[in-house]
């Protein structure tokens, strides 16, 4: 849906992005984590079309976003990271008048107005001066206004920043039901954990560059592979680590009480093999867990690692 090449852009002397290359699937939640001045807000403005680029490619649906700046505006909805101030403007006006901006009106407008209200939980706000929103409901507004051409694509620079866990949850439902509607979603945040649980797909940018990309599905697993192993066992601990110093993806091994910890490079498969073999040496086994994936544990470990490297 997304891919970008090379992608980069300078302020003056100071160079944003630094040859970004990207690629986002159909019907991805892509979460763009990384600290202030990282590159989120300005690769976002640029797929919008709202800030030129020095260089690079960028397509959208297989069409190519620097060339064809109209016909990109209709195939994505952008909700900035500020709100701006919208004196005496109702709800209802205020989505009217973005429809204008589209060549919507009439019963059409009226009805996706409705439709989009409900979407983000604020139907029953119609008639309330947009000003006078909490900040919760004017972030889920922003995103309904964005939603009102039907874009393919939808692309949110810090949703949830500033808002209280209840109002953050109620992001997160409006984000899922854009999910389950198809819609492709970039998101942008600091907080990796809260895109972890939002995102099926993330990438990681610091000054200017990724620094990591993948599917949180996979990147969980890796980081779960790197976490050590425990085994409790009743008896027969001698044995088990006789059994344990004869298997292959043993790296390490330190006791702990009644525990055995080790380092272990194996992957599910391999787990099964070894307590199987445990069990089977005649090792009583009563507790045998990795700790879960954590992304934030990665997430560190790779701009740890990015920051050695320079
Ligand atoms: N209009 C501008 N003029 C000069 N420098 C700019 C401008 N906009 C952004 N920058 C610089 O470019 C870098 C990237 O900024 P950008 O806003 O894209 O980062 P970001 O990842 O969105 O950060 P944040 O998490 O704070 O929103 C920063 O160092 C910023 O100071
Ligand atoms: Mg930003």
């Amino acid at each position: 849906m997304v891919t970008i090449h090379n992608l980069t852009k300078s302020y003056g002397r100071f160079r944003a992005l630094n040859n970004l290359n990207l690629h986002i699937d159909q019907g991805d939640i892509f979460g763009f984590v990384g600290p202030n001045g990282a590159g989120k807000t300005t690769t976002m403005r640029i797929i919008c079309g709202l800030l030129q680029a020095d260089w690079g490619e960028v397509y959208i649906d297989g069409v190519d976003a620097l060339m064809h700046n109209d016909m990109i505006k209709r195939k994505v909805g952008y909700v900035p990271d500020f709100f701006g101030v919208y004196d005496n403007f109702k709800v209802m006006e205020y989505m009217e008048f973005y429809g204008s901006m589209y060549d919507l009106n009439g019963e059409t407008l009226h009805k996706t107005i409705l439709g989009l209200l409900d979407l983000v939980n604020l139907s029953d706000k119609q008639d309330a001066y947009v000003d006078g929103l909490s900040r919760g409901m004017k972030q889920r507004l922003c995103v309904a206004r964005a939603l009102i051409h039907n874009p393919k694509l939808l692309i949110l620079d810090e949703p949830a920043s500033g808002l209280d866990p209840r109002a953050r949850f109620e992001m997160k439902e409006v984000l899922k039901n854009l999910g389950a509607m198809g819609k492709t979603i970039i998101i942008s945040s600091h907080i990796l954990p809260e895109l972890g649980e939002m995102c099926n797909s993330i990438g990681v940018m610091e000054k200017g560059n990724l620094v990591a990309s993948g599917k949180v599905e996979e990147i969980t697993r890796r980081s779960r592979h790197s976490n050590p192993l425990t085994i409790r066992v009743l008896d027969n601990k001698d044995t088990a680590i006789q059994i344990l110093k004869q298997t292959p993806w043993v790296e390490k091994i330190s006791i702990r009480d009644d525990s055995i910890i080790i380092a272990f490079s194996g992957d599910d498969e391999e787990m099964s093999q070894l307590l199987s073999a445990l069990v089977t040496g005649g090792v009583k086994v009563s507790n045998f867990h990795r700790e879960p994936g954590n992304l934030e544990t990665l997430f560190l470990e790779i701009t740890g690692g990015a920051k050695d490297a320079r």
